[in-house]
């Protein structure tokens, strides 16, 4: 098929949901991926943060080719060998007093499940959560996420969510009432620009919770696995949530979402009330522990950890550089430029020249590449954004 065919088949036939990028991938490995004519690209947009452990990483090919020939589908209603592994492996790595876990299948129903424990275990409806907060896409995510955008067009959302200006002790502590089951929070911002929490501000909402008798819930779809320095964010800050949400990087790229609690909570969902039919199937739970295992084995976090400090200097090199960038932030390999201007041409030139990357907003620039990238392609990376903000510097961008 020539790349005609296929953009002419996702147009006619695929939902039209997604902003396109004029171009067609088809091979990925590492850090790199290559189009359908053979150019490559640097990819610092990870699938959107799903490749920690980089692009068809071989072993987690060997154990998706191993487990293919075994076992790919097996209810949550029988035992499987490869699950019980995973769910070893996931306590293993997770803060200690969390132990008890449900299996989804992506980020917004990993939070879904969060929000459905904090009901049933509360036995209270309200859920606080941030403005400029993302949860994702389904009803009930949807209702914690933030952006008018994607939640005007299909109100009635879930009753029952509350938004406070993140970062604020104050409001958080006047929106709980008697209703409240639980504060939502992602501990880096990632849609929302890449924000940091100011110190203390993590420490103190866990004692508000605790205080309250709230139940802290912690979206780490984007910061786990490794990607911000530490296995977790939160274990930045010391601070462990009642609830944990992780999904995206989990299985090396195939689809897994992860609610893990505390016991007693997750042990509130009574047989039958949060299932899913795809839930810890074993060709994704194998994908899974090996991608773990390499997470592990190859020291992914303190990677990240190094290879962002190195990231964050030379992208902060081009700030005292470039007035049009505004400000570097982020930890580990997750991080934000944020511009004075729209960023959309920047995005279509590094593209042009070999480099992917994301945005967080109209005028952000976000980078959440593999950990796995070296750092001759980071600064490949910078030379690329050198070249396109020194061409800024005339006009150029900012149409
Ligand atoms: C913090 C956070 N939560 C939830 C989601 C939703 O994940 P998914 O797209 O897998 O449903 C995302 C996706 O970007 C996210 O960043």
């Amino acid at each position: 098929m020539n790349e005609q065919e296929v953009i002419d088949i996702e147009r006619r036939l695929m939902a039209n949901v997604y902003a396109k990028r004029p171009v067609t991938l088809n091979r990925g490995r590492g850090a790199l991926v290559w189009d359908i004519h053979g150019k490559e690209y640097i990819d610092c947009t990870g699938s959107y943060g799903v490749c920690i452990v980089g692009h068809s990483h071989p072993k987690v090919v060997e154990a998706i080719k191993r487990q293919a020939e075994t076992l790919i589908s097996c209810h949550g209603s029988f035992y499987n060998d490869e699950r019980s592994k995973l769910l070893q492996k996931i306590v293993q790595i997770t803060p200690k007093s969390l132990n008890k876990i449900f299996l989804g299948n992506s980020g917004a129903e990993s939070v879904e499940c969060a929000i459905k424990l904090a009901r049933k275990f509360s036995g209270s409806p309200e859920i606080i959560a941030m403005m400029t907060a993302f949860h994702g896409k389904t009803m009930g995510a949807l209702s914690a996420t933030w952006n008018k955008k994607y939640r005007e067009p299909f109100k009635p959302l879930v009753p029952g969510f509350k938004h406070v200006p993140p970062d604020n002790l104050e409001k958080i502590r006047g929106a709980i009432t008697e209703k409240t089951a639980a504060i939502l929070v992602e501990p880096i911002r990632g849609e929302g620009g890449v924000r940091i929490p100011p110190k203390g501000f993590l420490q103190e909402l866990r004692e508000i919770c605790d205080e309250e008798d709230v139940l802290l819930i912690f979206d780490e779809v984007q910061t786990g696995f490794g990607r911000t320095g530490k296995m977790f964010a939160c274990e930045h800050w010391g601070v462990t949530p009642d609830i944990l949400c992780l999904a995206k990087s989990v299985a090396g790229g195939l689809p897994l979402g992860i609610t893990i609690a505390k016991e007693n909570i997750m042990s509130s969902f009574k047989l039958g009330e949060h299932t899913s039919t795809f839930s810890g199937n074993p060709l994704v739970c194998a994908a899974a522990c090996a991608a773990i295992d390499v997470m592990v084995e190859e020291r992914l976090p303190e990677r990240a950890a190094s290879h962002g400090r190195y990231f964050k200097e030379k992208l902060k090199e081009l700030q005292a550089r470039y007035n049009i960038v505004r400000e570097v932030r982020g930890l580990g390999l997750m991080i934000g430029v944020e511009f004075r201007f729209d960023i959309l041409n920047i995005i279509l030139q590094s593209m042009d020249k070999g480099v992917l990357v994301l945005d967080a907003g109209r005028n952000i620039l976000r980078f959440l590449p593999p950990l796995v990238i070296e750092k001759e392609q980071i600064d490949k990376v910078i030379s690329v954004l050198g070249t396109i903000l020194e061409e800024g510097e005339n006009e150029q961008l900012r149409s």
